[in-house]
Formats: C-alpha cells, structure tokens, sequence
C-alpha cells in the first residue's frame, strides 16, 4: 500500500470515527475493502490508487448536510490530496468520481466516465443494500425524523433529482426501498457488483415482504407495488 493511501485511511478513520448518519468509517471502510477487491477482478487496466482514494474520500462531506452543495465532498478531498502532494491528474480523477457519484432519483442516468469510477460506484451502492443497506436506511431515517413505515404515504415511484433531494418531502423510511434501494441492482456496472448485488437485492425485498405481512399490510398499495421488484 502507497503512502498516499495509507495517510488517507488515518485521516479517513479519524473524521468519520462515530458518525451516525450512515456514513461513518466502517461504510467507508467496506467500500474500500470492495472496490480493491472488485478492481482486482478486473480484465482491463485499472489504477489502483485511484480506486482506493475514491473509495476512501466518497464521503469525505454530503450535499444533504451542505445546503445541498455537491462540490463541498469534491473540494475537500482535493484539499486534502494536495496537502499530501498528491499529483494534478489524481486529483483530478478522484474529484470527478467523488461529484458523480452520488444517487438523485429514479430518473438519473449514471454520468460515471471511467472504470475506476464505475468500482466505487458499485461498491458505494452495494453497501447501500442487504442486511447492511437496511440497517443503515433506518438509521439514516431516524436522523431525518421519518417513521419507519406509514401505509397512507406511498412511495414516489418515479422520483426526479430535485424530489429526491427535497429534505421535507413527506415520506417514510420504508418508501427509501422503493425510491432507491430496489433499484440499485440494476445500476451496476460491473459483472461482479452484479452478482453480489442479486443476492442482496433478494434479501431486502424479502424483509419490505416480511415487514409488511407482519404489519397487517397484505393487500396494501405497498405490497403489491413489490411484484414491479421481485
Ligand atoms: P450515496 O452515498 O449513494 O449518495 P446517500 O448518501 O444518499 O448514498 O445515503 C447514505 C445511506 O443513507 C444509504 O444507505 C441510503 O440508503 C440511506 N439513505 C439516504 N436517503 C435516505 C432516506 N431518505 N431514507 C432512508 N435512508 C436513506
Ligand atoms: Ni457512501
């Protein structure tokens, strides 16, 4: 492991350490785990520290917590970067994927240019489903005062980048699923985010299944809005 990589595990680690929003340094810390793993899978060329540097910095800041500024994760870990010599093109690089990165809505195409960028990606949005995805679509729901489940709210099923933005939309975690987790498998682009990313998508449309039974609720709206994902 470069020295680049290493001082941005610590400086990673140290900033994230007990962050309770779902971006706390045991997410960054599976993404980077993943995307290495993932771009060591791969037949064509891939730059290595560049995977781990987008992995490690993805989260660095959040639009959601910046009054919607996408540019505040990029800028820092440019920052950063050069604080550590880094050179122009990596950072570059690494900015470009930190900005395109992030999910906004059902009806927003993947901008992801370069293979680095498309693993991280994959790996950012595998830990957003299966057990893990779950866990931390709640936590982030408390953070957002959102119940967990209200049958009288329906899930935007088409959700544009401004409405999936939009922080006082009214809405329930359980819609979360519906919005954007059960969707993500079909985002991968690579074969081997794919794979995984069955599995896990199976797992969580059998929880909105067995969350929904439990709650008296076959036959609603949101039960059968379920087939569209199995
Ligand atoms: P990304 O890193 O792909 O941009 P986000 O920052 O949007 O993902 O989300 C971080 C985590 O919080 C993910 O696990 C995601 O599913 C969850 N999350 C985001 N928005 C909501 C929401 N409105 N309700 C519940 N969970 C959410
Ligand atoms: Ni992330």
């Amino acid at each position: 492991m470069n020295e680049l990589i290493s001082k941005t595990i610590d400086y990673m680690k140290n900033k994230q350490l007990g962050e309770t929003t779902g971006h706390d340094w045991w997410h960054t810390l599976r993404v980077y785990n993943m995307a290495v793993e993932i771009a060591a899978k791969q037949t064509e060329p891939v730059n290595n520290t560049v995977v781990a540097l987008g992995a490690l910095l993805h989260d660095i800041e959040d639009w959601k917590f910046n009054d919607g500024d996408e540019t505040a994760g990029p800028k820092a870990a440019a920052i950063w970067l050069k604080s550590c010599g880094a050179d122009e093109e990596t950072i570059r690089h690494v900015r470009e994927i930190i900005l395109d990165l992030s999910y906004k809505g059902t009806k927003a195409k993947s901008t992801m240019k370069s293979i680095e960028g498309k693993i991280v990606q994959d790996t950012d949005r595998l830990d957003a489903i299966g057990a893990i995805g779950i866990a931390r679509a709640f936590a982030f729901g408390a953070v957002y005062n959102s119940e967990i489940f209200n049958p009288e709210i329906l899930p935007r099923m088409t959700i544009g980048s401004d409405e999936y933005k939009n922080k006082n939309a009214k809405t329930c975690t359980l819609n979360h699923f519906y919005e954007k987790l059960f969707n993500l498998k079909d985002l991968m682009n690579t074969s081997q985010a794919k794979e995984i990313a069955e599995k896990r998508h199976k797992f969580i449309v059998e929880y909105v299944k067995t969350l929904l039974e439990e709650s008296n609720a076959i036959g609603s709206e949101h039960y059968k809005l379920i087939k569209d994902f199995q």
